[in-house]
């Protein structure tokens, strides 16, 4: 699929077929993330590749929109060490990247995704802590659920030219 098609039709995928995603796939969607631009090319995260449905049963328990989980055939913890920035503060933005990659890798190998929101709900990040043991210098982003798709969703068309200003306000 052609990088402006994948942009261009990725939806936020919530239901799956029964059918596995493979180790190889999960690579590739790895590869992706890491490809991502991240401040002063820091690159400070790491990801939690999820298969375990007992785990992703407890996520959905706890957060209000995840009731995908349970459902997807693998889900993806993205999260950060601060201690790997060089700029304190970005790795949101490059956390946030990282998952907008996975989204796409995802996307273009057919596949169906969702970002599950968790930074900066603070009443989400103790649970998630606790559930994947993560150092305290490791903060957690989002959580991607996966799954060959069980739903079409058409294209978005959010294009707004109003929006969009050249040279001032
Ligand atoms: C920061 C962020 C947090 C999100 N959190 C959730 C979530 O917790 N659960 C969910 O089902 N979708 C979540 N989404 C997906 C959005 O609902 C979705 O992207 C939006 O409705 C647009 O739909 P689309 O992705 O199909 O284009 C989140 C998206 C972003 C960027």
């Amino acid at each position: 699929m052609d990088v402006l098609e994948a942009i261009l039709s990725r939806r936020s995928i919530r239901k799956y077929t029964t059918e596995p995603v493979t180790d190889e796939e999960v690579e590739l969607i790895l590869q992706a993330a890491m490809a991502a631009p991240s401040s002063g090319n820091a690159r400070p995260w790491h990801f939690i590749v999820i298969r375990d449905h007992n785990t992703m049963d407890e996520v959905a328990r706890m957060h209000p929109y995840a009731g995908m989980l349970p459902n997807a055939q693998v889900s993806i913890l993205v999260c950060a060490d601060e201690k790997l920035e060089n700029h304190p503060g970005r790795w949101p933005q490059d956390c946030a990247a990282a998952t907008e990659n996975i989204l796409l890798a995802a996307h273009g190998l057919g596949l169906g995704a969702v970002w599950i929101g968790l930074h900066p709900e603070i009443d989400r990040i103790p649970l998630i802590r606790k559930l994947f043991d993560l150092p305290l210098t490791v903060h957690p982003l989002s959580l991607v659920a996966m799954g060959r798709p069980n739903e079409k969703k058409l294209p978005p068309h959010r294009f707004k030219p109003e929006r969009i200003h050249y040279e001032k306000w």
